[in-house]
């Protein structure tokens, strides 16, 4: 599994539609799904939430739960839908995780987490992994302001406690979000911003840990950045940039093959919406609306001089009755 380069998993943003727009920049990176909790599968309509297109590939599957047999039972769906990568999400903040004790408050779990993670590796031939935060603190906004600044030797010991847990339990890879999680101060938009980025954390983790492939997430907006950080690290995830900005996903797999004495050709806007109307086409033909397929579209061009009309169409006119695939090519044409 290549890991150098993955795209974070993102409720409501990665789904398969977008996924398959961002297959398009290159064919190595490892795309990630929404959270979806082992609750929904086991109850819920397996069929409708796991199915991607087999272009995804490679794409892992990103679970949430803290119930050893849910996961192990989702695990294996996901296994047989052909998901090539299971995670665990134990860095999610937000309260209605909380309330259901997955996300991130499993940080302070580790023999759960353990549990969860065997579980799951017993059932798959495909890697369990797990997505985390570098520590969690629990207070209002006020309350963990300051010491969510700090991260002492105690924090550090906690973090070491949980790897040995994971490992242990047979985790293949820690992708690490390098920030602590506020439970119940803040939002989980706020858990993205305010807790300091702790690349040195990471960094230690690594020397600490040399044998655990690790990958590194929070923050990374470009290329010089992320090549930096290969040097320490196994891989790095990009999240939000990867969303608003997606050509960042080219100009870092193009400073990687640089790096590698590779060769590179970059994508071209105009083939990567050509991809991108052929299928709507199909997608539609199968009943799906073409507005949910073009927002993910919108980042794809922002500096031409008819970047907002681009964006005015893919947006307001996709939602017009009569727009089909077509609109994508008109798209493309005002991308030029
Ligand atoms: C809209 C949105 C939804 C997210 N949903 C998830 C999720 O389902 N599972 C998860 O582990 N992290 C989720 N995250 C966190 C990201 O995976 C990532 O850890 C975070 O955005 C930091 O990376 P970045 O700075 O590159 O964006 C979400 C982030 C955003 C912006």
């Amino acid at each position: 599994m290549d890991r150098r380069l993955s795209v974070a998993p993102m409720l409501d943003w990665t789904d398969r539609h977008c996924r398959y727009f961002l297959r398009g920049f290159a064919p190595h990176i490892l795309l990630y799904t929404e959270m979806i909790t082992a609750s929904a599968i086991l109850r819920g309509d397996a069929e409708r939430l796991l199915e991607f297109d087999s272009a995804e590939h490679p794409v892992a599957l990103q679970l949430g739960g803290c119930e050893p047999s849910y996961l192990e039972y989702a695990a294996r769906m996901g296994a047989e839908f052909g998901y090539d990568e299971i995670n665990l999400n134990c860095g999610c903040p937000s309260d209605k995780v909380k309330k259901g004790a997955f996300g991130a408050c499993l940080m302070n779990e580790p023999s759960l987490v353990a549990d969860c993670v065997a579980a799951m590796c017993e059932v798959v031939d495909v890697p369990v992994t797990v997505k985390m935060r570098i520590g969690t603190i629990t207070g209002t906004a006020r309350e963990t302001a300051e010491p969510v600044q700090r991260f002492d030797e105690a924090d550090y010991d906690s973090l070491c406690d949980f790897m040995v847990a994971i490992r242990a339990a047979g985790a293949d890879c820690a992708i690490v979000h390098a920030r602590k999680a506020v439970l119940g101060g803040l939002s989980p938009h706020e858990n993205r911003e305010i807790p300091p980025l702790r690349y040195d954390v990471v960094r230690r983790l690594k020397e600490d840990f040399p044998d655990m492939p690790m990958v590194l997430n929070g923050g990374l907006k470009r290329a010089d950045q992320a090549i930096d950080v290969l040097d320490w690290v196994d891989g790095v995830m990009i999240g939000r940039e990867a969303y608003h900005r997606p050509m960042v996903l080219a100009e870092i797999d193009a400073a990687m093959a640089a790096a590698a004495g590779e060769s590179y050709q970059r994508p071209s806007v105009e083939a990567m919406l050509e991809r991108m109307a052929l299928y709507a086409e199909r997608e539609m033909a199968r009943g799906e609306r073409l507005p949910a397929i073009t927002r993910h579209l919108l980042g794809l061009v922002s500096h031409t001089h008819g970047a907002r009309e681009y964006r005015r169409l893919l947006s307001e006119g996709a939602r017009e009755r009569e727009a089909g695939p077509e609109l994508i090519r008109r798209a493309a044409e005002l991308a030029a």
